[in-house]
């Protein structure tokens, strides 16, 4: 595992335990929130097709705070292109992260919820097919009857908005149900609509030391959007990574 120590504010080469992280990561509204991507220090959102490239391996620093944030979380939103490209499976957490849950009243797990206008979902993806808790997927009132009803028997499927998905009130259904601290792991295009609804609260930014050149997309997709000014948290090192956390002051 890499030692992860602080950059900034108060720099200190000692490494941080998982109890001084889980400290700088914790959620600080409710409810909020949280975006996190890992990108190439030229801004490529992925590498050969994929974000694993840019994460460093299982073991990396960014791997470690991306299993951190899934433990913090109550509810993990995830675009459908990013489900089904990464090809996401059971969303589960270790034994001593489950414990660390329960201990302080969280579910067991955190809920998937997954964000789908076409609905073009396999329900056998081992992400529905073999979830702990039942995932929510998040639609429109157009969205294909035919493809919903083969989601229904492995989700429950709500529908917000008339002819697209309506960010804002699907957040507040979440959030009636209990799921206060969201954290997405975008993708690029689920980045951007949070983004024009002024949705996010926080971003977690893991920098790799890579530089790899034209092609990839960048970690916000979609139409344009006015700039908004976060102020950062801190900014952690490991491995020549930089971990970067930003907020919105509201
Ligand atoms: N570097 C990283 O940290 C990171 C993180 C995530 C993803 N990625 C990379 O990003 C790429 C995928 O990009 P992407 O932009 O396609 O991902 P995405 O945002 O997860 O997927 C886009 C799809 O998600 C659904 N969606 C997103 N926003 C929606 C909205 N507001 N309303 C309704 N549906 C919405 C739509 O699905 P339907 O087509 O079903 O309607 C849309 O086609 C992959 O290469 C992946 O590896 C990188």
């Amino acid at each position: 595992m890499s030692d992860i120590a602080r950059l900034w504010p108060h720099p200190d080469t000692a490494p941080l335990d998982d109890e001084a992280l889980t400290e700088l990561y914790a959620h600080r509204t409710e409810p909020d929130l949280r975006v996190n991507f890992v990108t190439s220090v030229d801004g490529a959102v992925e590498l050969e097709g994929f974000s694993e490239g840019l994460s460093g391996g299982s073991d990396g620093p960014d791997k470690r705070v991306f299993g951190l944030l899934r433990m913090l979380c109550d509810a993990l939103v995830v675009g459908a292109g990013t489900l089904r490209h990464e090809g996401y499976r059971a969303l589960r957490l270790d034994q001593r992260r489950r414990a660390w849950r329960m201990a302080r009243g969280l579910s067991e797990y955190p809920t998937l919820v997954v964000v789908s206008g076409a609905l073009e979902l396999n329900p056998a993806q081992a992400a529905f097919a073999d979830a702990p808790v039942r995932p929510i997927v998040v639609t429109h009132g157009r969205a294909p009857a035919d493809r919903r009803a083969l989601l229904e028997p492995v989700a429950d499927v709500l529908a917000v908005g008339d002819d697209g998905v309506d960010l804002s009130t699907a957040l507040a259904r979440l959030r009636e149900r209990g799921l206060a601290h969201l954290l997405s792991e975008g993708g690029p295009h689920l980045f951007g609509a949070l983004l024009a609804e002024d949705l996010v609260d926080d971003v977690c930014l893991t920098i790799s030391p890579l530089v790899t050149g034209p092609g990839a997309g960048r970690i916000v997709a979609g139409a344009p959007t006015p700039p908004k000014n976060f102020t950062l948290r801190h900014t952690l090192i490991a491995d020549g990574a930089l971990l970067t956390r930003y907020g919105l002051d509201r």
